[in-house]
This record gives structure tokens, C-alpha cells and sequence, in this order.
């Protein structure tokens, strides 16, 4: 049971948030498409989200942060890769200028397309944590605004909107399954899908939400996965935390090994290249981890190189 944390009920982010992000967002992204499948025998809708703008969702809750936020011309924000690309190529879109610190280990084509967006970008530590530091205090002395990359309650709002898309094109899906790294994504879709049920799956190597609910809060986990530079928030967003308080997902782990097998076989049957992220709902569909009779999975990044083995380079 995920137990509600300490927060204020005026920074939680609602259903109502999520409808109001869509339409202050629709103007500047793809409403991405769903793809009706059958694998062994059970029916499942596939929700593309890998076809966004920047090759993920994270666009979304960058530009309905964007939007609402103080106009301050300059944003500062920490990324392992997604978050970096959303806000560099919405802040492009604005007019904003984005100064981006992303860890040493991100992958070369995270980067690549980062600096693509015009952003300025810093590389600095060896981890999501580190690099975050670093941008906060940045963005503290020179008085510039920090967003974070979920624990934000516009960024969990604008995420939603997938969420908001999938009830449309799949009404009669009766459960959707997401993958969770800081739990932005999560908590927005679990705002937007009413009752249905919604599965949030971990690698098992960065399973943050995992270990919040163990201890009954947000704490530091460890962070080792093929999927790390997606999933690997050392900690699960306290704004997250309390909406998944209220909404109360289920939860999966999956490993490795799962997560690389159900990447080829989405490529191998559906000819869809996606990065580990962007697989890890699927493996748990596959393990039987996701219950009811027809789940929707969030399809969500594609940005990796394409590597038989793993994780882009
Ligand atoms: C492709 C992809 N999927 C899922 C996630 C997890 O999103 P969240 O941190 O909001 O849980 C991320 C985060 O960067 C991502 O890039």
C-alpha cells in the first residue's frame, strides 16, 4: 500500500489539470497513434508513444510546464536524456532558453539530440542525483527557474495527457500499464484513466517505487538497469508519491533480460524500434504481470541507437 506523504493538497495536480494541460499542449504535439495487436492469443493495445515529438511523452509535461510556469525567458533542468530532450525542444518552440546538465553516462544519442534542440548542455557526475545537484545550484545562484522532471505538478499533469489520449482511442481498455522511473509519467495517466486499473512497472535494478512503498515513503534505491538512463531516478517524486497514494496502482518488476527480450519482440513482430524504457510494460505484460482482459501499454521512448544487446551507445 502506498501510504499518503507529507504534502500540501494545493500542489497536487488533479484530473482537472490533466484536461487543461491537453488543451494548452495539443497546438505543439502528435497525437500519437494505438495499434490493435493479438499476441498469444490475448488482445492488447499498443499506445505509440515512441512516435512523439522527441521520441517521447516527456515533451508533454515540458511544455505544459512551459506554458504555465513563470515566464522567466530560462529554464535549468537535470536529464538523463527524455526530460532533456522534451524541454530543449519546448523550450525551442517558446523561445525559452534552456541550459541542460545531463550525467556523464548518458548515452551519446540522448546527447547528440539534446544539443540538437539548441540547449546548452553540461555533463557533469556519474549519476541522475548528481547531475541534479549540480543544475539546482545553478539555477539557485544565478536565479533561474529549476524544473524537475517529474517531481513537478505541471510535468505530472502534462504526462497525463497520454493518459486522456489512450481513454479515447481504446475506451474499452480496462487496464494501462506504464513504466515508472521518478513516477511523473504514472501519476499523470493514473489521473487521467478514471477507473480503470493502471500497472506500474520497474526494472528490477532501479525500482524506486518499489522501494517508497517498502518503506512508506520516498527513499534513495540503487539504480543498475539496461533501462537506467529512462528509469533510473534514484527516488520516486514526492508529488508522484502522494497521487499514487490516492489512485493506487499495482505494481511489477521486471529484469533485464525481460525488458532486452520484449524490445526484440516488438521489433521482431511489429517492426517497432523502442529503447529498454520503452519495452518494460510490454515484459510485464508478457511475465503475466499485468492483469484484466485488455490492457493498453504505454509505448514510451524510442531514443536509443539501435544495439542487439542493450542500451544505445
Ligand atoms: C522513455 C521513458 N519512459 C519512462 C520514463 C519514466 O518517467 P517518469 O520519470 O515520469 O516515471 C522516462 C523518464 O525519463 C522515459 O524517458
Amino acid at each position: 500500500m502506498i501510504r499518503h506523504a507529507q504534502i500540501g493538497a494545493a500542489t497536487l495536480p488533479a484530473a482537472e489539470d490533466v484536461r487543461r494541460a491537453a488543451e494548452r499542449i495539443a497546438p505543439h504535439i502528435r497525437r500519437t497513434p494505438v495499434l490493435e495487436a493479438d499476441v498469444d492469443g490475448r488482445r492488447l493495445t499498443l499506445k505509440l508513444e515512441h512516435l512523439q515529438l522527441t521520441g517521447s511523452f516527456k515533451v508533454r509535461g515540458a511544455l505544459n510546464a512551459l506554458l504555465s510556469g513563470p515566464g522567466t525567458g530560462r529554464v535549468v533542468i537535470a536529464s538523463g536524456g527524455n526530460h532533456g530532450l522534451g524541454v530543449g525542444a519546448g523550450a525551442r518552440l517558446l523561445g525559452v532558453r534552456a541550459t541542460i546538465y545531463v550525467p556523464q553516462t548518458v548515452p551519446p544519442a540522448k546527447q547528440r539530440r539534446i544539443a540538437a534542440t539548441g540547449a546548452d548542455v553540461v555533463r557533469h557526475g556519474r549519476s541522475y542525483a548528481e547531475a541534479e545537484l549540480a543544475a539546482r545550484t545553478y539555477a539557485a545562484e544565478q536565479g533561474l527557474r529549476y524544473l524537475p522532471a517529474y517531481d513537478d505538478p505541471d510535468v505530472v499533469a502534462g504526462q497525463g495527457t497520454v493518459g486522456l489520449e489512450i481513454v479515447d482511442q481504446a475506451p474499452d481498455c480496462d487496464t494501462v500499464a506504464v513504466a515508472v522511473g521518478g513516477g511523473g509519467l504514472i501519476a499523470g495517466v493514473s489521473l487521467a484513466v478514471g477507473a480503470r486499473a493502471v500497472v506500474g512497472v520497474e526494472p528490477a535494478g532501479c525500482a524506486s517505487l518499489h522501494a517508497a512503498v517498502a518503506a512508506g515513503q520516498p527513499v534513495d534505491s540503487p539504480v543498475d538497469s539496461v533501462a537506467a538512463s529512462a528509469l533510473g531516478a534514484s527516488r520516486v517524486g514526492r508529488i508522484p508519491y502522494a497521487i499514487l497514494g490516492a489512485t493506487a496502482p499495482q505494481l511489477a518488476l521486471v529484469d533485464d533480460r525481460q525488458i532486452i527480450a520484449a524490445r526484440d519482440r516488438l521489433w521482431e513482430e511489429f517492426r517497432l524500434a523502442v529503447e529498454p524504457a520503452g519495452a518494460a510494460a510490454f515484459a510485464a505484460w508478457l511475465a503475466g504481470q499485468v492483469p484484466g482482459d485488455h490492457a493498453c501499454l504505454v509505448v514510451c521512448g524510442a531514443n536509443a541507437d539501435w544495439s542487439p544487446t542493450g542500451e544505445s551507445r
